[in-house]
C-alpha cells in the first residue's frame, strides 16, 4: 500500500494511505482528543472534538474519520481548534447533567477530562438538561441516558464486536438516544449483560448497577479471568482491598480486546461472597456433644496436622492410599507443585483436576493423536478464516467471547456450519444449520467427508503432504452407507450435500465443544474431525485452527503440568521410560511406571476403602460430579480428606481440615487458555484473613513433609519450570507467551482415523426422551462461584427445563408448569419453558443451577469404564407435576 509524508504541527511523519489523521497523531505521540473515537470500531466522527486544522486551506476536519493525504500538513491546538472544541464541550455541558458528583464515573469520565483539559467549567449557556428515567430494571447495568453524549460507541460495540444488536438510536435530533426496540427495558431486549458497553461508555450513562455506592476504584491492575477457559484479559479495579469494579484491559495483543461476558464483567462480585474462607479449619471434636465440628485454627497447626496424617497413613496403608485432585481454575505453578507433591514427596500417581469433566481426556487424545500440532490455535486466526464448522457447542452460553469471533466472521461473509439439536442463538448467524439428531455427529461427519471426496473438494497436496493412511480412509468412506447417515442423523442427503458444497475447496475451522466430547462415541468423533479438518487442508495451519471449548480458565494448564493421572508436565508419558527416567534425574526421585486413578476411579477407591485420604485442591467434586450422595459418602468413608479451597462449600463441609487458598486476583501466577497462551499476572488486592496463595500453601506443607528446599516465590516455580518443560519456555511471569507447538511441516505425518460408525442403539421404552444437559450463559460448569455472585444470582436464572411445543402440548403442560424428569439414575422436577426451536423428544437442562441438581439424572458410571457413556445426553421420561 501507498506511504505519504504528512505534517503534524510541524512534524512530518510517514504512514500509509488510508491512515486516518488521528492515528497519525497517535503515531506521533500527539494527543488529539476524543470521545466517540476507539481503536476497535469502525471511526465514527460524531463528537467532533478531534478538529484539526488544515494548514493551507483553514479547513477544520474531525480528524478520526478524516484519512491522511499526500503533502497534507494540519495543527493540531491552533486558536481556531481550541476555540471550537471548547465550544462543543460547552454545548455538551449545557445538555448534561448536574451530577457528578454522585457519578460512578467520577473523574475517569471523558467529558469531564475534557472539560477540565479545556479550562470549561461554567458554560454561560442556558442548561438543556435532557432529562431521562433511569433504567436499572437489571441486576447488572444502571442506564442514565441523561448523561449520554450520543458517541454512539455503546451501539457500535453491541453492533461490530460482540454482535448482538440490543441497541440501536432511537428518535432524532434532540431526543435521539440509543434505545432497544420499542424502547424495552434491557432484560426483555436481546441483550445479554456483557457489559462491554459499560466499559466503553465515556461517561456515566452507562454504568455498573450499584457502582455510585462502592466509590471509584481505588488501584486498578491487570488479570486474568478466572472463569472459562478463553481467559479474558481483565483490568480489575480495588478499592480497600476488594475488587470493586471489572473491565476488559483491551488492548491489540488480548483474546477479548475492548468485549467480555457477562460472568467476567459481572460475576467477580463472588469474591466478596460472605462465604469466603478467612483461615484455615481443623475439625475438631465438641468436648460436651462429641460431635465434631470445624474450628479455626493456625497454619502451622493446620499445616501440621496434614502431614502428620498423610505420613501415618503412607506408614500404614502405603503412598498408592493417597489421591489428589487438582484444579482446573489454579494456577500452572500451583499445578505443578500439587502434582510434585503428589509424586515426588507422597510417591503416588493419583493425581487429577476438575478438567476431567469437561472433555481434558479428548485433548489429550487429540494431542496424541496428532503430535501436539494442534497446541496453538490463536482466536484471532478466526479473523481472516475460510469456512467455520461449529459443533457440539454452544458458545454463545458456555465461552461468550469464542462466539463473538465467529459472529464477526458470520458478518463478513465466512460460511458458517452450526451442527446441533437445539436452535441455538448461533444458528442466526449460520449459512447452514445442520439439526441433526442427538449422538449423530460421528454420522454426520464421516457424511460430510464422503460428499467432499466425491466431489474433490480436498486438498490432495496437503495430504500427501502431511498425512497417512489417507488411502484406507478413502476405501472405509467409500462404502458408507449414506441412506443410514440420513436416517441416523435426521437430515435429508441434500441438506448434507449442500453444507459440503459451503465447505469445498476451503480450509476449516473448527469449533468443538463438550457436545461431542462429552458422548459415548467422543473419541471417534473427534477423530472423524480431525479427519474432515486435514481433508480441508487445514490443520493446524493458518487460519484454519482446531478450537477445543474447553470449558476452565487452566484446564489447559493443568494437564500440560500433570495434574493428571498419566502425563508428567509437558505432557510426556509417565509410561514411557525415557521420559520418565529423564524426571527422575530432575526431581532426584524415582516414579511408578503405572498411571494412577483417575478423579472418577477416585471416588471409588474411596468408595471400597482402597483410598484412605485426598487432598483436594479448588474442586467440589460434592456439586461438580453426578451422584452428589454417593460422591459425598464415598468422602467420608476416607480417613482423611483435604480440601484448600477459597469458598465454604459442599465438600469443606465434610473434609477434616479446609486449607483456605487464595483467588486468582488476590495472588500472582499463569493460566493457559484455550488457544494455547500463557497469561501470567500479579495480585490486584490481599486474600482475606490468613487466607494464602495456593501455592504458598503446597510449598509450605511440602517443607513439613521433608522437602529441602522451599521455592518462596512463584518466580522461583516458574525458573523451574521453564527449565524442566520446553514446551513452556515461554513462561516468564510477566509477559504473555505461547505453549510450545510441533510445527505443521515437522516430521511426524498425522494419520487419518479409521472410518468408524455407531451402534444404532433402539429407543428404550421407558425413557423416549433425549436429555440434552447444557450450560447457560450466566453459570460456569457446577454454578460453585457463579452461584455466589450477588447479581447473576438476582437474575431469573432459567433453571426451568425446555420442551418443544409438541410435548408440552402431549404432556398438557404450559409455561407455567411442572414436568418431572425421570432417568435409569434419578430425577428431578423443573418448571417448564416451552421452546419452539427444540425438537420433539428432547428436553434441555441447564447445568449450574439449583445446586448443579441437571447431573442426578446420570450416573457416575457415565464418565468411567472402557466406553463412558458421556453426560451430554441421557434418555429421560418427562411426566407432568400437578
Ligand atoms: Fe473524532 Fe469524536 S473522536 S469525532
Amino acid at each position: 500500500m501507498e506511504n505519504m509524508v504528512i505534517s503534524i504541527d510541524g512534524k512530518t511523519v510517514s504512514c500509509r494511505a488510508g491512515t486516518s489523521i488521528l492515528e497519525a497523531a497517535d503515531q506521533l505521540g500527539i494527543r488529539i482528543p476524543r470521545l466517540c473515537h476507539h481503536p476497535d470500531l469502525k471511526p465514527f466522527g460524531a463528537c467532533r472534538l478531534c478538529l484539526v486544522e488544515d494548514e493551507k486551506t483553514g479547513r477544520l476536519m474531525a480528524a478520526c474519520v478524516t484519512p491522511v493525504a499526500p503533502h497534507l500538513a494540519v495543527q493540531t491546538h491552533s486558536p481556531r481548534v481550541v476555540n471550537h472544541r471548547r465550544n462543543i464541550i460547552r454545548l455538551m455541558i449545557a445538555e448534561h447533567p448536574e451530577s457528578c458528583i454522585v457519578c460512578s464515573k467520577g473523574n475517569r469520565c471523558g467529558l469531564r477530562q475534557v472539560a477540565a483539559q479545556y479550562g470549561v467549567g461554567e458554560t454561560h449557556l442556558y442548561p438543556m438538561a435532557n432529562a431521562r428515567p433511569l433504567e436499572q430494571a437489571n441486576p447488572f447495568i444502571t442506564r442514565d441516558l441523561s448523561k449520554c453524549i450520543l458517541c454512539g460507541k455503546c451501539i457500535r460495540a453491541d453492533h461490530e464486536l460482540v454482535a448482538v444488536g440490543a441497541i440501536d438510536y432511537n428518535h432524532r435530533g434532540f431526543r435521539s438516544r440509543p434505545a432497544t426496540v420499542h424502547e424495552a427495558d434491557l432484560g426483555a431486549s436481546e441483550c445479554t449483560f456483557c457489559g462491554t458497553c459499560v466499559s466503553i461508555c465515556p461517561t456515566g450513562a452507562l454504568a455498573l448497577k450499584g457502582g455510585a455506592y462502592v466509590g471509584t476504584p481505588v488501584v486498578e491492575s491487570d488479570s486474568v479471568c478466572g472463569f472459562c477457559g478463553v481467559g479474558c484479559r481483565l483490568a480489575m479495579g480495588a478499592a480497600y482491598e476488594k475488587i470493586t469494579e471489572v473491565n476488559p484491559a483491551g488492548g491489540p495483543d488480548s483474546v477479548n480486546g475492548a468485549t467480555l461476558c457477562v460472568r467476567g464483567h459481572f460475576a467477580h462480585d463472588f469474591l466478596n461472597t460472605p462465604k469466603r474462607l478467612h483461615g484455615p479449619l481443623i475439625r475438631t471434636p465438641h468436648p460436651d456433644t462429641g460431635e465434631s465440628d470445624l474450628a479455626p485454627a493456625s497454619w502451622e497447626a493446620a499445616l501440621c496436622r496434614v502431614s502428620d496424617r498423610f505420613r501415618r497413613i503412607i506408614a500404614q496403608s502405603g503412598p498408592q492410599s493417597i489421591g489428589f485432585l487438582g484444579s482446573s481454575k489454579c494456577t500452572l505453578e500451583e499445578n505443578y507443585l500439587f502434582q510434585k507433591l503428589a509424586r515426588v514427596t507422597v510417591q503416588t500417581n493419583h493425581i487429577d483436576n476438575g478438567g476431567f469433566v469437561s472433555g481434558q481426556r479428548l485433548v489429550m487424545h487429540l494431542d496424541e493423536k496428532t503430535g501436539g500440532r494442534w497446541r496453538r490455535n490463536p482466536l484471532s486466526w478466526l479473523d481472516s478464516a475460510e469456512s467455520i464448522l461449529v459443533i457440539g457447542a454452544d458458545p454463545n452460553h458456555s465461552v461468550p467471547v469464542v462466539s463473538y469471533y465467529l459472529k464477526r466472521a458470520a458478518q463478513r461473509g465466512v460460511p458458517l456450519i452450526v451442527v446441533d439439536p437445539r436452535r441455538t442463538e448461533l444458528v442466526k448467524w449460520a449459512t447452514a444449520w445442520l439439526r441433526i439428531n442427538p449422538r449423530s455427529d460421528l454420522e454426520l461427519l464421516n457424511g460430510l467427508a464422503a460428499c467432499l471426496l466425491e466431489r474433490n473438494g480436498y486438498d490432495a497436496a496437503f495430504i500427501d503432504k502431511h498425512t497417512e493412511g489417507f488411502g484406507l480412509y478413502r476405501y472405509g468412506l467409500s462404502s458408507l452407507n449414506r441412506d443410514r447417515v440420513c436416517r441416523m442423523t435426521g437430515l435429508e442427503k441434500s441438506r448434507i450435500e449442500r453444507a459440503a458444497d459451503l465447505l469445498h475447496g476451503k480450509k476449516i475451522s473448527v469449533v468443538v465443544g463438550h457436545g461431542i466430547l462429552q458422548q459415548q462415541y467422543g473419541a471417534h468423533s473427534l477423530g472423524a474431525l480431525i479427519n474432515l479438518s486435514l481433508l480441508s487442508g487445514g490443520f493446524g495451519v493458518r487460519p484454519a485452527g482446531f478450537y477445543v471449548l474447553i470449558r476452565e480458565n487452566n484446564a489447559m494448564g493443568a494437564m500440560d503440568m500433570g495434574a493428571v493421572p498419566n502425563l508428567l508436565p509437558g505432557r510426556r508419558s509417565l509410561t514411557h521410560e525415557a521420559v520418565r527416567k529423564s524426571w527422575e534425574k530432575a526431581w532426584k526421585t524415582t516414579l511408578s511406571p503405572d498411571p494412577g486413578l483417575d478423579m472418577v476411579r477416585m471416588i471409588e477407591a474411596a468408595e471400597k476403602g482402597f483410598l484412605k485420604a485426598l487432598y483436594i485442591m479448588g474442586e467440589n467434586p460434592v456439586r461438580s460430579l453426578p451422584e452428589s450422595d454417593r460422591v459425598k459418602k464415598a468422602l467420608q468413608k476416607l480417613e482423611f480428606l483435604v480440601v484448600q479451597d477459597i469458598v465454604q462449600n459442599e465438600t469443606t463441609a465434610i473434609a477434616d481440615v479446609v486449607l483456605s487458598g487464595a483467588a486468582f486476583s488476590e495472588k500472582g501466577g499463569a493460566f493457559t487458555n484455550l488457544e494455547g497462551r500463557i497469561q501470567s499476572f500479579s495480585p490486584v488486592v490481599s486474600p482475606p484473613g490468613l487466607a494464602r496463595a495456593d501455592w504458598w500453601i503446597l510449598d509450605s506443607l511440602g517443607g513439613k513433609m521433608g522437602n529441602a528446599a522451599p521455592y518462596g516465590s512463584v518466580d522461583k516455580i516458574d525458573e523451574e519450570i521453564r527449565r524442566l518443560v520446553p514446551m513452556y519456555a515461554q513462561l516468564d511471569g510477566r509477559a504473555q507467551g505461547w505453549i510450545g507447538a510441533e510445527q505443521p511441516n515437522g516430521a511426524h505425518p498425522i494419520s487419518f482415523s479409521a472410518v468408524v460408525s455407531t451402534e444404532e442403539a433402539p429407543v428404550a421404552e421407558d425413557f423416549p426422551v433425549t436429555a440434552i444437559i447444557g450450560s447457560q450463559r450466566y453459570h460456569l460448569g457446577s454454578g460453585t462461584r457463579t452461584g455466589l455472585s450477588p447479581r447473576i444470582r438476582a437474575v431469573d436464572v432459567q433453571a426451568r427445563a425446555e420442551i418443544s411445543p409438541q410435548d408440552a402440548e402431549a404432556l398438557n403442560v404450559s409455561d407455567a408448569g411442572r414436568v418431572r424428569i425421570v432417568s435409569h439414575c434419578g430425577e428431578l422436577t423443573r418448571d417448564v419453558r416451552v421452546n419452539g426451536d427444540l425438537s420433539p423428544g428432547q428436553v434441555f437442562v441447564p447445568t449450574g443451577v439449583e445446586n448443579n441438581s441437571a447431573l442426578a439424572l446420570i450416573g457416575l458410571d457415565a464418565l468411567s469404564g472402557a466406553r463412558p457413556a458421556g453426560w451430554k445426553t441421557c434418555p429421560v421420561r418427562l411426566e407432568k407435576v400437578d
